[in-house]
């Protein structure tokens, strides 16, 4: 099985080389790819002096910050041409502990398609996260689950593994969100397909260097799609018909 991590990173200078350093140790099968939107800060060029030292971290240069969602597919892409068979996401601020990354590489040996580091089941949780984004997340994903009618409970989740073949069957393209409701915009689509999501207890670390990119609009966009999405999938239900406005 051969694994590539990808890691978005926007002004992460300081926390990056420590979280390179931890997935190296961690997990030294997996490939790195860091995805880069031409951070004022110097992390792309930081990323370039770590792998041309290390010829398992690859790094992909974006013009400009367009967005988490953006860059996570652009990495998909990489890494799909260059024929690995998991696809791992992960933060780049050490929230998504690099030790924890087995645990999602197991479920997909064990035959999950999806697997999701999930912060809100039985011995998931937080360290040091806010309560405010606590709550915030913690009803997103309620939310989400009840419109959308989905067992998943940290549907936001950024720690995750897919198999090549789930993001074969996704049609990229399509996938318009671009903040942190493009998380729930990919588990909504393989949840759609059918394929087997699990979730693993993972503990969320806040980060301790650098800023979050979180703002007010990510999460009016991920509530209204969530809305946009449930909406539609009940009047498929009820008439046997896509919804005028869905895709
Ligand atoms: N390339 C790129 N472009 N990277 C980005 C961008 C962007 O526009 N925006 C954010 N990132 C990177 C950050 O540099 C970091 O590595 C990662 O994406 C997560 O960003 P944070 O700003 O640290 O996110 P957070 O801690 O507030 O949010 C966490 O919780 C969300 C809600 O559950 C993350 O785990 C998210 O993935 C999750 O959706
Ligand atoms: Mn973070």
């Amino acid at each position: 099985m051969r694994v590539l991590t990808i890691i978005p990173t926007y002004n992460e200078l300081e926390s990056l080389p420590k979280t390179l350093g931890r997935l190296r140790a961690a997990v030294p099968a997996s490939d790195v790819l860091v995805v880069d939107d031409n951070s004022p800060d110097g992390t792309g060029q930081l990323a370039d002096s770590i792998a041309a030292e290390d010829s398992q971290v690859h790094v992909l240069h974006r013009k400009g910050k367009e967005g988490l969602g953006a860059a996570y597919i652009a990495g998909f892409k990489w890494g799909m041409a260059a024929g690995y068979d998991v696809l791992v996401e992960m933060d780049a601020d050490g929230s998504h502990q690099p030790e924890q990354l087995p645990l999602l590489l197991e479920a997909i040996n064990d035959g999950a398609d999806l697997a999701m580091g999930s912060r809100w089941v039985p011995g998931g949780g937080t360290v040091n996260w806010p309560l405010y984004r606590q709550a915030i997340s913690r009803t997103g994903s309620t939310y989400a689950r009840l419109m959308l009618g989905l067992k998943i409970k940290d549907i936001t989740g950024g720690y995750r593994a897919f198999r090549r073949s789930t993001l074969e069957a996704l049609k990229l393209d399509q996938v318009e969100s671009v903040g942190y409701g493009f998380q729930v915009d990919l588990a909504w689509r393989v949840a759609k397909l059918g394929l087997k999501i699990v979730e693993r207890p993972i503990t969320f670390v806040e980060r301790e260097l650098g800023a979050s990119k979180m703002s007010g609009n990510i999460v009016v966009e991920a509530m209204i799609n969530v809305t946009k999405w449930g909406l539609a999938s009940r009047w498929a239900a009820l008439t046997g018909k896509k919804a005028p406005a869905s895709k």
